[in-house]
């Protein structure tokens, strides 16, 4: 059993002590594929917790792709909305990050870091962000 809840700070003035608990802390994790709203309800309806989206690219955001701003639609009663964003520049980043603020669009932005998928870091991005960070200190 897990005892140690997570408090989320989310700091767009939609919950009134800036953030929520997740009691009991459970995250699902950002699957290409899977999360959809549909997964996310399924899981929902097992306790609380943080249900990240589908990953989509900040570039395919910001250029209003109608599939992409369909696949970060929340489900009905969802909170907080949480949205996987995957990008290899920071400008595409920032402006995706900016869009969502702006229009309301999530509470919470999951950046992706982690996928060793050869499709995604073969473009330098997902597991192979912080590598190439690594490599440009050295
Ligand atoms: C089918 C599938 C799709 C995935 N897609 C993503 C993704 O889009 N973004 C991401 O950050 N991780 C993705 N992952 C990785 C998962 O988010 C998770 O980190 C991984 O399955 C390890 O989970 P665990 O630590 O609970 O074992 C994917 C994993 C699977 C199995």
């Amino acid at each position: 059993m897990l005892k140690t809840a997570l408090r989320l700070p989310i700091t767009n003035g939609k919950f009134p002590d800036g953030g929520v608990v997740l009691d009991p802390p459970v995250v699902l994790a950002p699957m290409a594929g899977i999360t959809n709203s549909a997964f996310r309800l399924l899981c929902r309806e097992q306790g609380a917790g943080l249900f990240v989206s589908e990953m989509v690219t900040a570039r395919a955001l910001t250029e209003r792709n109608e599939e992409t701003l369909r696949m970060i639609v929340p489900g009905e009663g969802e909170t907080p909305r949480s949205v996987q964003l995957y990008s290899t520049n920071p400008i595409d980043m920032a402006r995706a990050v900016a869009m969502i603020g702006s229009e309301d669009l999530a509470d919470h932005i999951d950046m992706n870091f982690g996928c060793p998928v050869p499709k995604v870091t073969r473009k330098g991005g997902g597991a192979a962000l912080p590598y190439k960070q690594i490599s440009s200190q050295r």
